[in-house]
């Protein structure tokens, strides 16, 4: 399985975030993430449309939408228009998560579906197959730099387990806390989707944190 590395610009330096993101294509990045949050799902305030429509502008580069926001399907229009190439919400803020991956798929548009750290993965287990994306969050959604929760680590397998069997197409992605040791651990579970941001951002040299998320040196 090819890992794809998604580089979670909630740890740019967003006065020079054209700048963060050219570094993190050059370090080999895949992906753009790009987090919204609304303060109500989650207890944080991050960026939305406007910022997300220049990042558009500034790059070609696949913007993966997380958003970590209340119902969804209100935004799931204004993401696609501003730019977003994947959409990923999360299941615990969905109230009709088939409408949600509906309007997401009418845009034309990848979509994922999140789980946090505490709902189980049988959960999104009958929207499997209509997603091209699972992602099983490592910390709790809301703040960059937290340290990664080891439990979640049987929910990758067990995922990874049923995807084998009823949709191998459908990527892992992994999100928070998610290093060089982490990125093993992760990968070996299952995951082909790491987003990183503190430990990319922070890195004195990208390439090399992009290569060790890969199992590189
Ligand atoms: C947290 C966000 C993450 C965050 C990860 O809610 O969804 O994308 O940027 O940050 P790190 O990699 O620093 O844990
Ligand atoms: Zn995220």
């Amino acid at each position: 399985m090819n890992t794809i590395v998604s580089a979670s610009i909630l740890s740019a330096d967003l006065c020079r975030l054209g700048d963060d993101i050219d570094r993190a294509r050059r370090g080999g990045a895949d992906h753009i993430h790009f987090d919204v949050m609304d303060g109500v799902f989650v207890n944080n305030i991050s960026y939305g449309i406007p910022v997300l429509k220049s990042v558009r502008k500034h790059t070609d580069m696949f913007i993966d939408a997380h958003l970590m926001i209340t119902d969804p399907s209100r935004y799931i229009k204004a993401f696609a228009d501003a730019g977003a190439d994947n959409i990923t919400f999360h299941i615990e803020a969905a109230p009709d998560p088939l409408d949600t991956i509906a309007r997401i798929g009418a845009e034309g548009k990848k979509a994922g579906i999140a789980v946090k750290p505490a709902t189980p993965v049988s959960s999104v287990y009958g929207l499997a197959d209509k997603v091209d994306m699972i992602l099983i969050m490592t910390v709790e959604p809301g703040f960059g730099g937290q340290g990664f929760i080891y439990e979640t680590l049987d929910k990758i397998r067990e995922l990874r387990a049923y995807l084998d069997k009823n949709a191998p197409h459908v990527h892992i992605q992994v999100d928070g806390g998610i290093n060089a040791e982490t990125s093993a651990l992760v990968r070996e579970a299952g995951a082909d989707v790491l987003v990183a941001g503190s430990y990319l951002f922070g890195a004195e040299d990208m390439s090399a944190a992009v290569s060790s998320l890969r199992g590189g040196k």
